[in-house]
């Protein structure tokens, strides 16, 4: 199966766990994209709203019906949907390859429940082969790399970037992230630094990986 079909494989398996009349949480990437698509087909008319985390996933979104609510204008959302970059076996991640950490941060922080949809080349033993982003205000970007050297990291900026809300984003290579609570923390600290694109702290609830075997389905310990 390609990866492209295991995403869509995982994107049609967080259906289930869609409930009708309910606003949902949407993320941002090519698994997402799939996501909405399916959604939309399967669910569209039963869904009173989404929040996204992006410019692309809303205009998506509204591109097939759905309406997009500020994530202010309601309270808990039932479930947020969206993919990752790597995901460790109790479900912390790496987000944020395409740019929208901070607000896909928020929206899973406002959800009761984190269905994350990937395919399974993003499982991993231990977290930090894909750079780990960090987003960050654009004055205080040099500032951010020094404090972020001391830790270990080999910061680069990534070019031609600027997020959805005006900041930079810097790409930690070369870590191996064996303690990820403490990690986010410790980067959380950094003045300057709007958000990590770690998600330990707030890990995902459920994992639906596509394989070639099928959908299979990881719970948080
Ligand atoms: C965007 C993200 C995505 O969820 C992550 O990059 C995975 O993307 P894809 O589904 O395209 O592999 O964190 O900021």
């Amino acid at each position: 199966m390609s990866p492209e079909d295991k995403k869509r494989i995982a994107a049609e398996a967080a259906i289930d766990y869609v409930r009708p009349d309910s606003v949902i949480g949407v993320g941002t990437g090519s698994t997402v994209n799939h996501f909405i698509d399916l959604v939309a087909e399967k669910m569209g008319d039963r869904l009173r709203a989404a929040v996204s985390s992006s410019e692309a996933s809303s205009e998506r979104l509204r591109g097939h019906g759905i309406d997009v609510i500020d994530l202010n204008d309601v309270g808990k959302l039932d479930i947020y949907v969206d993919g990752a970059d790597e995901s460790n076996s109790r479900l912390q991640l790496i987000k944020g390859g395409g740019g929208a950490l901070t607000r896909e941060k928020i929206v899973a922080a406002a959800s009761a429940e984190f269905v994350c949809i990937a395919d399974d080349s993003k499982l991993v033993e231990v977290l930090g082969v894909f750079p780990l982003p960090v987003e960050v205000i654009p004055m205080a970007r040099e500032l951010v790399v020094r404090e972020l050297r001391a830790l270990g990291a080999d910061p680069r900026l990534r070019e031609g970037m600027i997020t959805d809300n005006g900041n930079q984003i810097l790409d930690l290579h070369g870590l191996k992230i064996t303690d990820a609570l403490d990690l986010e923390t410790r980067i959380n600290q950094i003045t300057g630094v709007v958000c990590v694109g770690l998600f330990a702290h707030r890990p995902a609830d459920v994992l639906l990986l596509g394989t070639d075997n099928g959908v299979v389905t990881f719970t948080a310990d």
